[in-house]
């Protein structure tokens, strides 16, 4: 099977797949709330469009950020990284030891949401690509929120992590834990 992972650019946005493309939970916590109410063509617009502009700017000011996971050209996968200081929903967990944004790197998403690909090490690859690309940019850790008992969440399970290596950091409930990679 031919599957490719390829950086987010201006050219390939609108490969997100759809539901990440018009998900805007991490990047603006307050319009994520406003866009609840509006009607469903309406919703799709704006938060498509603020999706947009947050990857534009971020690639712009802070570089990649993001990843597309291609399977025979079909985009299957997606990824969504960047220091937390972009992703604001982060603060909203309230982690009292996530790392400084000059060091780590938040991964705000990891998903494979075609049913029939997962479980076949894509998500394995698609993390291991972040770790590499993140060690080349000399950050020293990556850090995301895990869930214990579902892997229903923007990143995955807790398993998922310990496998690759990190460690829970800090316990956030009783479902999520922040955990960490150093690099
Ligand atoms: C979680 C996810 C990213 C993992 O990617 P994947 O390619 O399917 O997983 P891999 O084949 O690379 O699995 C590697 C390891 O991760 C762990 N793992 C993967 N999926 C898991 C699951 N559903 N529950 C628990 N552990 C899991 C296992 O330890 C697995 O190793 P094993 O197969 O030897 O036990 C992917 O399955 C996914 O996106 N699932 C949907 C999650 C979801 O609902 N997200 C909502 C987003 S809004």
């Amino acid at each position: 099977m031919e599957v490719l992972i390829k950086d987010i650019t201006p050219e390939n946005l609108s490969d997100i797949p759809e539901g990440c493309r018009s998900c805007i939970y991490w990047e603006f916590p307050e319009d994520f709330e406003k866009a609840r109410v509006m009607e469903q063509n309406k919703k799709l617009q704006f938060c498509v469009g603020k999706k947009k502009d947050w990857f534009l700017k971020t690639l712009k000011e802070f570089g990649n950020c993001g990843e597309i996971v291609y399977y025979n050209d079909r985009p299957i996968g997606y990824a969504q990284h960047a220091p937390s200081t972009r992703l604001p929903q982060a603060q909203n967990y309230e982690a009292k030891c996530l790392g400084k944004p000059e060091e780590a790197i938040f991964l705000s998403c990891l998903y494979i949401p075609d049913k029939t690909m997962q479980g076949k090490r894509i998500g394995t690859r698609l993390l291991k690509h972040i770790i590499n690309d993140s060690k080349k940019r000399k950050f020293r850790a990556i850090e995301t929120f895990a869930r214990k008992g579902s892997s229903n969440n923007p990143s995955g399970p807790i398993e998922f992590y310990l496998k690759e290596g990190f460690y829970v950091k800090e316990e956030l409930s009783p479902e999520y834990v922040l955990v960490r990679l150093d690099l």
